[in-house]
């Protein structure tokens, strides 16, 4: 396989030049952590401020970013690049399971990391949630040197792996190339050679406190299984390929280094020895739908935004998208197929892909790199519903000039009760106040009813029983199931709107705002856990 070029050599001549600045946009908004201003991106991009303008009114169209006054927010629509990667990947939807099983039976956080380049990356974390725990997200890159991962992944090192490491270390003394772990001293000595010697004997590896005080880890390798083209004098499980490292991290007031290994690592061996039958076991990948019409789509907002509009960058962008779940190896003709594109305009985008490290080419097929996590993925592995919610309320009630509200039923309350969990106000001076945190009975509210009896498409009323003059109307939110999980109203006082005008003018944007909550909920839960609040 090529190895993904450093994006610090120059591009070559057919690289897509707004594909490499809109990549940069993105990437400098997932370091900053979801947000930057149109001046500090210009900072952060070397970009004029014209071309910041016009790439990120590109990227609000698509939907990957808000545009907040003068600030440019990353929403969880881009997390579909992301998916892209892990769908293609497949590690996660075989094997998140048992790293949450252990992570529960162990009452520790649990990890899984792919090698990238001389890095860890994150696809999974089963995180416990307490005081004395660091907890990385996914998309996350580590100095594999820094890691109990990493010295798993180094023992498999070429020589030019080990010079490319080692170049790293000299140009980048404090990793600040590395934004998720506090800076390295850079006399602080590192023994990262003959650690990964001892993991290559041993078959685990522990990290000591390398990355802060009192962070502990140990980690095993998961082995991709051999595939039947191999002989069937089977090579022993030890020259297997390892498809990704599974870690249990916990803190020192808990359990030092040397105890993990007593005591934690036997209970993590059985866990990947149940991840690798899981990999061998696994049915082919059934290919997913290619998402449609993108082609058509980008044409039509090069009409509707005009010059503000990179047609060239949406359209690389869309190049990630055809990739997913069976379909992870892809040629040219693939890529124009799935997209719709002219094949020389996806090839460009193929070949700056590739210099960016985002892809790797092989035989005329393409890969997508772990890299592809860090457009976006790990601020918004953390959000809420509540989080996300929140500026699709704002953008309704500014809309409807009335308040909105999402609420989820408390769990265990008998008779049930629903719960506030985020409120846009309409800035009207006679209006519906209620805070977020607000408890109501669920039967005597829209909202409530909207989650006790969702009926496909139902919508539930309350007109005037909480309080006279008080008329709300509000509609399911579901989980990628179907599951309701929350609701959404809109309220209004009585002499505002006839019950007639509140169906018919304020029901549909009430689904609609529905649907773009349900829409970014189900990409930011496809891999990460969600909590409602
Ligand atoms: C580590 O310190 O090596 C480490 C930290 C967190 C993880 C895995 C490994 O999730």
């Amino acid at each position: 396989m090529t190895a993904p070029s450093p994006s610090s050599s120059p591009p070559p001549a057919e690289a897509v030049t707004p594909l490499v600045r809109g990549v940069a946009v993105l990437t400098a908004l997932t370091e900053a952590g979801g947000t930057l201003s149109a001046s500090a991106l210009e900072r952060s991009t070397g970009l004029a401020r014209s071309t910041v303008d016009r790439i990120t009114a590109t990227l609000a169209r698509m939907g990957y970013v808000r545009l907040d006054g003068r600030d440019a927010v990353l929403t969880p629509r881009v997390m579909e690049l992301g998916n892209a990667y892990l769908s293609a990947l497949r590690l996660p939807s075989l094997l998140d399971g048992e790293a949450d099983a252990l992570a529960d039976e162990l009452d520790e956080s649990v990890s899984l990391a792919v090698a990238d380049r001389d890095g860890i990356r994150f696809i999974h974390q089963a995180t416990r949630r307490r005081a004395m725990s660091v907890s990385f997200r996914i998309g996350d890159l580590l100095p594999a040197e820094r890691t109990a991962p990493g010295p798993l992944f180094a023992a498999e090192w070429t020589d030019a792996d080990w010079s490319a490491w080692h170049t790293r270390r000299a140009a980048d003394p404090t990793d600040a190339g590395f934004p998720a772990v506090p800076p390295r001293t850079p006399t602080a000595p590192t023994d990262f050679e003959s650690r990964a010697a001892q993991a290559r004997q041993n078959g685990w590896s522990l990290d000591d406190q390398l990355i802060e005080p009192g962070l502990v880890a140990v980690s095993a390798p998961v082995r991709a299984p051999v595939r039947a083209s191999a002989p069937t004098s089977a090579p022993t499980s030890a020259s297997a390929r390892i498809a990704c490292v599974a870690s249990v991290v916990s803190h020192t007031s808990r359990h030092t280094a040397a105890d993990l290994r007593e005591t934690l690592l036997p209970r993590l061996r059985t866990t990947v020895a149940a991840m690798e039958r899981r990999l061998r076991e696994a049915a082919p990948p059934e290919p997913g739908p290619t998402p449609a019409g993108l082609a058509t789509w980008t044409t039509a907002s090069k009409h509707e935004l005009g010059r503000d509009f990179v047609e060239s960058l949406a359209r690389g962008l869309t190049v990630l998208t055809a990739f997913g779940e069976g379909r992870s190896s892809l040629t040219l003709t693939d890529v124009a197929k799935a997209t719709g594109l002219a094949r020389a305009t996806a090839r460009r985008a193929l070949i700056t892909y590739e210099h960016l490290g985002l892809m790797a080419a092989e035989d005329r097929r393409f890969t997508l790199t772990p890299r592809v996590l860090s457009l976006g993925y790990p601020p918004l592995s953390r959000t809420t519903l509540a989080h996300l919610a929140a500026p699709h309320l704002r953008a309704l009630a500014d809309r409807l000039h009335e308040p909105t509200a999402l609420a989820v039923l408390v769990p265990g309350t008998d008779p049930a009760e629903i719960q506030y969990v985020a409120v846009a106000a309409a800035g009207r001076v006679l209006t519906v106040d209620i805070t977020v945190g607000t408890r109501l009975p669920a039967t005597r509210t829209a909202l409530g009813r909207a989650l006790l009896h969702a009926a496909p498409h139902g919508y539930a009323l309350a007109d005037e029983e909480l309080e006279s003059g008080l008329r709300s109307i509000a509609v399911p939110v579901r989980d990628r199931t179907g599951h309701p999980v929350a609701a959404l109203n809109v309220a209004t006082h009585a002499a505002r709107r006839t019950l007639d005008n509140f169906l018919t003018e304020v029901l549909p944007h009430l689904r609609a705002t529905a649907d773009h909550i349900q829409s970014d909920l189900h990409l930011a839960s496809r891999f990460t856990h969600v909590p409602l609040a």
